[in-house]
């Protein structure tokens, strides 16, 4: 027998409420890389993003503006603190205070590439 038409119903209120949990884990969705003049989004910013979603949204929000643990650091923010995105990167890679220290866990590209994304699109 088919599950009836409430049932059904139901189970997609549920499926839908267990993806926007999934989705949202306490920090938006970082927001997608625009595409550039080539008409497609540049790569190294695409992976900066994932590496932002998995890493960093957590403790600095999805869209960057900062949570009760980790500070601001969209709207020009970063580039304001680090004219030269390097210095930022021995931040993350060694961490500093209550942030934890990357350097275990990404590449040197991949730190790169994350602040490359938050300094061009947060
Ligand atoms: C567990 C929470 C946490 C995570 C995860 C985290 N941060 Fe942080 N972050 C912090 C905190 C807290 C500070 C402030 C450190 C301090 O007090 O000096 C900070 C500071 C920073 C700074 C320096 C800001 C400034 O104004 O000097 C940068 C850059 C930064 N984080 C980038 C990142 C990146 C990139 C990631 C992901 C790879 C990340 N953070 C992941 C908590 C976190």
């Amino acid at each position: 027998m088919m599950p009836s038409r409430e049932v059904r119903i139901l189970l997609a209120a549920l499926l839908a409420a267990g993806l926007a949990v999934a989705a949202g884990c306490g920090a938006g969705s970082p927001p997608e890389v625009a595409a550039g003049p080539e008409g497609t989004p540049e790569q190294v910013l695409v992976a900066g993003r994932a590496v932002y979603a998995d890493r960093c949204a957590s403790c600095h929000d999805g869209d960057g503006s900062g949570t009760s643990i980790g500070p601001r650091l969209n709207s020009g923010r970063l580039s304001q603190a680090y004219p030269d995105l390097a210095d930022a990167a021995s931040v993350v890679s060694e961490g500093r205070e209550r942030m934890p220290g990357f350097g275990g866990v990404l590449t040197a590209g991949e730190i790169r590439a994350v602040l490359r994304y938050i300094a061009e699109v947060l």
